[in-house]
Parts: structure tokens; C-alpha cells; sequence
């Protein structure tokens, strides 16, 4: 390995475009089309915790929010069209959310903006792309169309009726009420087609069953278009594991390929009953890294396994197999530099957290057309999925405790992700490490391993 003095250690990796390359900057309004309750708002939801993962700055614009500001309980017929009144105020409301999303692109806030309404007209759509156009923004549709009546009646019953337009009403009435209102976008809805060839779409139809692209420009749409043709809504759970203590935790030593300890086996042994009681019958398919550490420690799982190289731990290069100790001793302004800014600290010959989420992508993407998957992988590549679907953004996930000996279930729900953890009781080391520490074992403060079961932070037993 090449030895470059101190001081020239520091490699910054600039912002991208979420490629690793630098491109020009285009900025895109990602305009959501659809019929109430198609999932335009979880749709958006998702794009923009992608991107922001990929480090493009991403951000929603929800018409509702901005139309609740002067009509916060509205009732169906407030959205019928021959309702002047409702007409006019529908009407501000997108008015307000467009001069906001362009202000928010004036002021170099961002680079994908998500118009999330239902922009259900040809008019409107037309409207949306002439105010872009004019502020120098690509415009791309993304229209949900499903007409899978059992589908739309249990997505009002899972997420309308505790809408905030329906606070304190009872459910069923509510229910019937956001039918209503559907019927009356219905009468004026309109499905992008060959009239609007000369825009950019994706139209997702029956939740992916079919997608119709059209007029995909350029690197960053093409990568929205595929990470929305992999999206699912089936109900499934992904499980994250450390693998069990190694010998190098047990020492201190970063990286390398170790063993697991002792302690290590007990857990690898354990790990079949956790995952049983966590994930009851269910064929879970198992990712190890192709590090010993994690094939060791998915040995007892009856499940198919699958070793993928991007699941290795970070490469920390020039500082693989040395203590946190060694590293300041060895190379004190590199030890300060990671402090200062982890997220983006490349380790000589090695790698960032930035890299690791990179080369991740296409694990996401796996797992966002995947049901139940348990993965078995390290510290750092685990906190990086862990922010992916928690939201957790890039200054703090470097810094986030991740226990050994823990089963973490992640399921994902309408509009976020839910977490229970499950202690193995087994002891370990901590490989936890605070800022301008060097302490070979520190302890991350209270509630490690205490409790066998917690949701969403909150133990249960
Ligand atoms: P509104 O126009 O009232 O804001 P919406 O289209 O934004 O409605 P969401 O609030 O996102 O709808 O609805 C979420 C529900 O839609 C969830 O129950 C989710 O499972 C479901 N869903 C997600 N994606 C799709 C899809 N492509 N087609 C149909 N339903 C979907
Ligand atoms: O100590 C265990 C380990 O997985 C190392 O192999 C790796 O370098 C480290 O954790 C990553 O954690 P941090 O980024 O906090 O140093």
C-alpha cells in the first residue's frame, strides 16, 4: 500500500448526483399524478428518503398540507368541480406549493422537488409545466393508476380515516366520505396518454404491474424511474444482525476477516430461535457478507444464504487490523479528520461511509423487489441500511449504536418503518466508539442488551 505523509491523508469526496460522479446539475420536479389513495403520498415519501440517502437533496411539496392551512376538514363536496368556491381554493393551494417549490430551487436548496397532488388534469398537468419550464426546471409525471377497487377501499381504511382531514370522525363515516371524494375527482380525472407524448412520465400501473416510460432524460430520472419499478406493497419485514463478537472486537482491531469468539458461537447457535421467535413460519432468505465472520454466524440458519461482496465491511485501507489506539498513534490527523466529519472520512486505501452507501444501492434496490430477508453483515454497512429505511440522516448514522448480539426487525408501513430489537442475552464486547475516544471497549451508556424485546425504542418486557 502507497504511504502518503499526513495531512495529504484527506480525501474529501465531494456531493454527487448519488452516481459517485460529478454531473451538472439538473433540477427536476417529480409531479405526482393519480386519483386519491393511489399511494402518490407514500410513493413521494419514498423517493425523497432514497435520494436524500444518495445524497440529493430532495424534498416533498404536498398540496393537502398547503390546502389545510384555510380548509382543514373538507367534505367530498368540496372537491366536486362544479363547487366554484372549492375550485378557486384547490387551486391557491397548488399555487402556493409551486411558488414555494421554485423558490426552494432558487435558493439552491435542492435538486428534486416532489409535487405531491393529484394533478388529475391535462390542464393542470399543462399548468405545472409551463411554471417550470419558465423556472428553468425539467418537469417528470409519475402517475399511480389503480383501479383495483378492494386495493383503494383498504388503502383509505389504512391511512385516510386518520387523515388529518378527518380528525375525531368516526372511521366508517370517514371512509364513505374519502369514497366520495374520489368519485369526484373520477368525473374529471385524466390519465396521461399520447396527448401528453412530449412530456416525461412514468406511469405506474396496478401498483408495477405494468410501467410506461416515456421521455426518461437523463441519469437521475432514469434512476427514480428504476427505484419506482421496484417498489412493492406486499407486507414483509426485513431482519438486520451484526455477525457474533470476533476476535478482533474481542481485541479492538478494526477490519480484517477474524473468526467469531466464543461468545460469537453461543449467538450464531441463538440466532435460529430469535429469528423464530421474531419471524415465527415465515421462509426468510438469508445475505451474509463474504467476511467469515457473517457465513460463520448464519451457519445454524435453515435458510437459503446468499454472500454478496457489497455486504463487506467498510475498508479502512491503511488502518485494517490496527486498534482505534493504533490509528491515532499511527496517523493523528487522519483520527481527527474521521471525527470531524465521518460521513465523508475515506480511509487511505480505503473507504467513507459515503462509498459504502454507494456501493449499497443496488442492495437496496434487491431488497426494496424482495419480501423477507434477513442480513447478516458489519457495523458500519448495517448502520448505512439501517439509515436507509429508519431516515436517519448522514451527519448522525455513522455515530448510531449498533449492539452485537441483536436481531433488529424492520417492517415497513404506509408512511414510515416500524423497529423491534431482540436482545440475545449473550454478552459481548461494544464496538461503539464516541467522538476523540480510543478506548478499546467503550461503554455506549445505558440500555445496551437490558431488555429483550423493544418497538420503536420502547422495551416490551
Ligand atoms: P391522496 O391523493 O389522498 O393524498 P395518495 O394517492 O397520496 O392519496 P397515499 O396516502 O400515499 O395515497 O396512500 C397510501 C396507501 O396506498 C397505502 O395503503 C399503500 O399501501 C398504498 N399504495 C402504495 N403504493 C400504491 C400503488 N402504486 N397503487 C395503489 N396503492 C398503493
Ligand atoms: O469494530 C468493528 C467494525 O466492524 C470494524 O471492522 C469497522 O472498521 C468499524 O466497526 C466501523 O465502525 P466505525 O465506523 O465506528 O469505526
Amino acid at each position: 500500500m502507497r504511504k502518503v505523509p499526513d495531512g495529504q491523508m484527506m480525501r474529501p469526496n465531494r456531493k454527487t448526483n448519488g452516481s459517485g460522479i460529478q454531473a451538472p446539475e439538473t433540477r427536476i420536479c417529480v409531479v405526482m399524478v393519480g386519483l386519491p389513495a393511489r399511494g402518490k403520498s407514500l410513493i413521494a415519501q419514498k423517493v425523497v428518503r432514497y435520494l436524500r440517502w444518495l445524497s440529493v437533496d430532495a424534498k416533498t411539496f404536498n398540496v393537502g398540507q398547503y390546502r389545510r392551512t384555510t380548509t382543514p376538514n373538507p367534505s367530498a363536496e368540496f372537491f366536486d368541480t362544479s363547487n366554484a368556491e372549492g375550485e378557486r381554493m384547490r387551486k391557491a393551494a397548488a399555487e402556493a406549493a409551486v411558488t414555494d417549490m421554485i423558490k426552494w430551487f432558487d435558493n439552491g436548496e435542492g435538486l428534486v422537488a416532489i409535487l405531491d397532488a393529484t394533478n388529475s388534469t391535462k390542464a393542470r398537468r399543462r399548468w405545472i409545466q409551463d411554471r417550470c419550464d419558465a423556472a428553468n426546471v425539467q418537469t417528470m409525471f409519475v402517475e399511480s393508476k389503480c383501479d383495483d377497487e378492494e386495493l383503494v377501499m383498504s388503502n383509505i381504511k389504512e391511512v385516510k380515516t386518520t387523515s388529518p382531514d378527518y380528525l375525531g370522525q368516526d372511521p366508517e363515516v370517514a371512509a364513505q366520505d374519502f369514497r366520495k371524494r374520489i368519485r369526484n375527482y373520477e368525473k374529471v380525472y385524466e390519465t396521461l396518454d399520447e396527448d401528453e407524448a412530449d412530456l416525461t412520465y412514468c406511469k405506474l400501473i396496478d401498483v408495477g404491474h405494468q410501467v410506461i416510460i416515456n421521455k426518461i432524460q437523463d441519469y437521475l430520472q432514469s434512476r427514480v424511474v428504476y427505484y419506482l419499478m421496484n417498489l412493492h406493497i406486499k407486507p414483509r419485514s426485513i431482519w438486520l444482525s451484526r455477525h457474533g463478537e470476533s476476535e478482533y472486537n474481542l481485541s479492538g482491531k478494526i477490519g480484517g476477516d477474524a473468526n467469531i469468539s466464543e461468545r460469537g458461537q453461543m449467538y450464531a447457535k441463538k440466532l435460529p430461535e430469535i429469528v423464530k421467535q421474531s419471524a415465527g413460519d415465515l421462509e426468510l432468505t438469508v445475505w451474509t457478507s463474504t467476511l467469515k465472520r457473517t457465513i460463520q454466524t448464519s451457519k445454524y440458519l435453515p435458510f437459503e444464504k446468499l454472500s454478496w461482496k457489497a455486504l463487506d465491511e467498510l475498508d479502512s485501507g491503511v488502518c485494517d487490523s490496527l486498534t482505534y489506539a493504533e490509528i491515532e498513534e499511527r496517523y493523528p490527523a487522519d483520527f481527527k479528520a474521521r471525527d470531524d466529519d465521518k460521513y465523508n472520512y475515506r480511509y487511505l486505501g480505503g473507504e467513507s461511509y459515503r462509498d459504502v452507501v454507494i456501493r449499497l444501492e443496488p442492495i437496496i434496490m434487491e431488497l426494496e423487489r424482495s419480501e423477507n430477508i434477513l442480513i447478516v453483515t458489519h457495523q458500519a454497512v448495517l448502520r448505512c441500511i439501517y439509515a436507509y429505511f429508519m431516515g436517519v440522516d448522514q451527519a448522525k448514522s455513522p455515530w448510531m449504536e449498533v449492539p452485537l448480539h441483536t436481531l433488529i426487525k424492520l417492517s415497513p408501513r404506509a408512511y414510515g418503518t416500524q423497529e423491534e430489537r431482540y436482545s440475545a442475552k449473550i454478552p459481548a464486547v461494544s464496538t461503539w466508539r464516541g467522538k476523540g475516544s480510543k478506548a478499546q471497549h467503550e461503554d455506549p451508556g445505558p440500555g445496551q442488551g437490558t431488555v429483550d424485546i423493544e418497538v420503536n425504542g420502547k422495551p416490551t418486557k
